[in-house]
Parts: C-alpha cells; sequence; structure tokens
C-alpha cells in the first residue's frame, strides 16, 4: 500500500508529453465535472483482474489486449465497438485453444484518447502547428483553431467512454457473445480461399465445441460459455483527466483510477521521477509499463520499485515494444534483471511500436511479417530464459482497412490509401488480427506440446 500519496501528487513532478492549457480556469471547471460523476469502473472489478493477470504471470492463464492506437470522436460508433469486441473475441477462441488457458480479453477502449507524439509540431505544406495529442486533447484537422488544447474534449471523451463501456457490458453478458456463435464466425473467415490454411486448427476447435455441445455443455447449462469478462484500459497520460475520475474504494479504503480497469504508462513517459509513475504507483489498478530499447535495467528496477513495492503478481504488466529484430537485444538483460530481483511481473510482447515504417507512398504502416516475427522473438527469448511469455498486446480494429500491409488478403503498399482511417498509427484489420491470432496459437500449442514432451 503506498502511504502518504495523494491523487495530485504528480502536479509537483516533471511532466512530459502533456498539453499547455491556454486557460486554466476552463480546466479546473473541467475538472469539478469530471470529479462529480461516477467512476466508469469499480474496484472490485479492477481487482478481479489484478488477479487474472497474477494467474497470467504465472502461466496460468494468457492475456490478449488490443483495439484502437487511439479512438476518436468521429468514428465512435455501435458498429465499430461491436466489430472490434467481436474480433477480440474471435482471436481469444484461437488464442484459448492454442494456449489450452483462459484468456484474458482486454480492450484498448473506453479511454484511450490521448497521444504521446514524437514532435511538439508538425509540418504540413510548409505550415507548423502543434501537433495533434488525441481527441481528449486537440482536434485532429490541421488548423491552428484544432490544434488549440480544449479541456471540454475530457467531457466529451467521458460520455464516449461511458457509452462505449455500456454497450460492451451489454454484448459481454447479453447472449452476444456464445463462444458457439464466435466460433462459428471464424469459420466465416477460414472458409476463403486465401486462409484456408488455418482451417485445420478452426476444424479442430469446431470440434471441440462439438464434443462439449453433445456432453450438455452449451450456454443453456453453463453461464460462462453465453458471457464473457472484458475489461477496458488505456495509457494514463492525461493526468488531469485521471486525476479527476481517481476515487476512493470504498471496501479497502485506497484510490482507484475510475477511468478504465487497467492504465498504462507509455514508453515515453516511463521517467522513474516522473508525473506518470507518480501518478500510477498510488491507486489499486493493473499497471501496464511500455517496455522500449531505451529503458535500462537500473530504470527498471526503480521503476520495479515505485510501482510495486509489494511485489504482487498481477499489478505489474511489462509490455515488451523493441521492434522486430531486436527483441534479442533488449529483452534478455531486462527479463534477467527482473529475475535477479525476484519480481513478479507479467511479460506481454506488443509488436506494433516498434515495428512503424514510412512506406514509398508517405503512409505510416506495420508490415504484417515484422509483427508477426517480434512475436516469435518474444516466445523464443521466453523459452531460452526458462520464463513466461503471458500474452500479446495489439493495435486493431474490426474493420476492414488498409493499414498495415501483408496478410493473406495481402495489404499492398499500394492499397494503404484505400481504406487508411486511423486517428494515429496503423492497426492491424480483422483478417490480419485473426491471422495473427492464428499464428500465436501455433507458437502457444507448439511450446505446449514441447513441455509436454519434457514433462512438465
Ligand atoms: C501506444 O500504445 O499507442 C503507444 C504510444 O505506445 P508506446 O508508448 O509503446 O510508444
Ligand atoms: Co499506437
Amino acid at each position: 500500500m503506498t502511504t502518504g500519496w495523494t491523487r495530485s501528487d504528480w502536479r509537483r513532478k516533471p511532466r512530459v508529453q502533456m498539453p499547455d492549457y491556454p486557460d486554466a480556469a476552463a480546466v479546473k471547471a473541467v475538472e469539478a465535472q469530471l470529479a462529480k460523476l461516477p467512476p466508469l469502473v469499480f474496484a472490485g472489478e479492477a481487482r478481479t483482474l489484478r488477479r487474472a493477470l497474477g494467474a497470467a504471470s504465472e502461466g496460468r492463464a494468457f492475456l490478449l489486449q488490443g483495439g484502437d492506437c487511439a479512438e476518436s470522436f468521429a468514428e465512435f460508433s455501435a458498429d465499430n465497438i461491436r466489430d472490434t469486441f467481436k474480433v477480440i473475441l474471435q482471436m481469444a477462441i484461437v488464442l484459448t485453444w492454442g494456449a489450452k488457458l483462459p484468456v484474458i480479453k482486454i480492450g484498448r477502449v473506453a479511454g484511450q484518447f490521448a497521444k504521446p507524439r514524437s514532435a511538439p509540431s508538425e509540418v504540413v505544406g510548409g505550415v507548423e502547428l502543434p501537433s495533434y495529442r488525441g481527441d481528449i486533447i486537440n482536434g485532429f484537422d490541421f488548423t491552428p483553431e484544432a490544434r488549440v488544447p480544449d479541456p471540454q474534449r475530457m467531457l466529451t471523451a467521458y460520455t464516449q467512454a461511458a457509452a462505449s463501456l455500456n454497450l460492451l457490458r451489454a454484448f459481454s453478458t447479453g447472449g452476444y457473445a456464445d463462444m458457439h456463435r464466435v466460433q462459428s464466425w471464424i469459420s466465416g473467415f477460414t472458409d476463403e480461399d486465401e486462409a484456408q490454411k488455418y482451417r485445420e486448427v478452426a476444424g479442430r476447435i469446431q470440434d471441440a465445441m462439438d464434443f462439449m455441445g453433445a456432453a450438455g455443455v452449451t450456454s443453456e447449462t453453463v453461464h460462462a460459455m453465453g458471457s464473457v469478462d472484458f475489461y477496458t484500459s488505456h495509457e494514463a497520460l492525461l493526468l488531469e483527466y485521471e486525476e479527476a475520475l481517481c476515487r476512493v474504494d470504498s471496501t479497502s479504503g485506497l484510490p482507484i483510477a475510475g477511468s478504465g480497469h487497467m492504465i498504462w504508462i507509455g514508453d515515453r513517459t516511463r521517467q522513474p521521477d516522473g508525473a506518470h509513475v507518480e501518478f500510477c504507483r498510488g491507486v489499486q489498478n493493473p499497471i501496464g509499463l511500455k517496455c522500449g530499447p531505451t529503458l535500462t535495467g537500473d530504470d527498471l528496477k526503480r521503476l520495479m520499485a515505485r510501482l510495486n513495492p509489494e511485489n504482487e503478481a498481477g499489478r505489474l504488466t511489462l509490455i515488451a515494444r523493441f521492434g522486430a529484430g531486436k527483441a534479442g537485444d533488449h529483452l534478455p538483460r531486462l527479463i534477467r534483471t527482473v529475475e535477479s530481483e525476484g519480481a513478479r511481473v507479467l511479460w506481454t510482447c506488443d509488436p506494433m511500436h516498434g515495428n512503424t515504417i514510412k512506406a514509398a507512398s508517405g503512409y505510416k504502416t506495420r508490415p504484417f511479417e515484422s509483427v508477426l516475427r517480434e512475436v516469435r522473438e518474444f516466445f523464443a527469448v521466453h523459452k531460452a530464459e526458462g520464463t513466461i511469455p503471458g500474452g500479446v498486446h495489439f493495435e486493431m480494429t474490426g474493420k476492414d482497412v488498409t493499414e498495415c500491409t501483408g496478410g493473406v488478403r495481402a495489404v499492398s503498399d499500394e492499397d494503404l490509401s484505400d481504406r487508411y482511417h486511423t486517428a494515429c498509427d496503423p492497426r492491424l484489420n480483422a483478417s490480419q488480427s485473426l491471422e495473427l491470432a492464428f499464428l500465436v496459437a501455433e507458437e502457444l500449442h507448439d511450446r505446449r506440446d514441447m513441455r509436454k514432451a519434457a514433462g512438465l
């Protein structure tokens, strides 16, 4: 437990990647309004998730985290939420088959609105304007007015997050997530010629479902077949918003971020003495920490001590994001740091953020091959170190966008301009996401067979 911490202590620490609002009084007014609104998530849910992530850190569950790079106000619709949810569920079934473990499902959703940027301004056609920092901060349009940080956007983000969560809770328990339905959607994908190489696995999943059905295990007889646990997460970047939604849990008397079940600290805001670490260390939610190539072993030690002083399993998830070809240079040294400290963490792999390139056409993209290669490297390093690869973290959407290249229904460099809709980084589309799940499942399945052969 963190003693002597208050939700506004971060204000005395160095901050990076946060907006300078021109009107301080307007910010205060919005904060006061948000502070009166109900939290979006409840402490008991965050505790349940923490326990589940603890199980994943010990190899008894597997984490699937995915969703938009940046949620946007303009793209918000029930259909978009449903389609992303639908793909995550399909991926989860395929991964459950591969890992033979429960899969924890966390969306990058209902709060993923604020973005760190590599440069404070951008230049287009000789005009320089402040960078877009996500819809919760300023506007995407390339005009001076849109780029002014506007605190009212925090209220719009809260409303959108609340509406998204309401829909997700309904989908999770209202029959939509029935495992048999989800499994039938998967057959739709593998029936197509390009995806036929995944048909055998899909067939085996179907056999397992048919067997369970025949044995009387259906959504009517077993509640768990007809509903899912689905959690939300986002980068805790905009600390005014996070502070205003921080609440005290009435059961434990401890502070909890009410903005989402899990929050994470980005690769650009993980300074051990910085504002973001200061805020996150005091709330009880599961915390993610992005680990990029510049993270030193010493900083990781300090971060683990600050963020998880009690060394509780499930509290801290380390999200490795090094880039294809680079995991071997960085992951072993950080794993050894964790092991030498005896720290209990969950390791997951974000194969997106180290693999962004600029295509010849000028679009930011990520080759499917690089994404897959980094996942494979992540598994291989953990195998060599004897540690547990506990999950994957993707930027994806349920829509048929053309933002990442490759996949069985190949998206080429030339195709990128067709349906490039992301408000920030390029996402896997529905087909690429499911394909990746099949490939990760194979990886998990092989490891399982190897463990079995070794008598483990
Ligand atoms: C992200 O997850 O969208 C992100 C910006 O990641 P990172 O902090 O790892 O660059
Ligand atoms: Co991103």
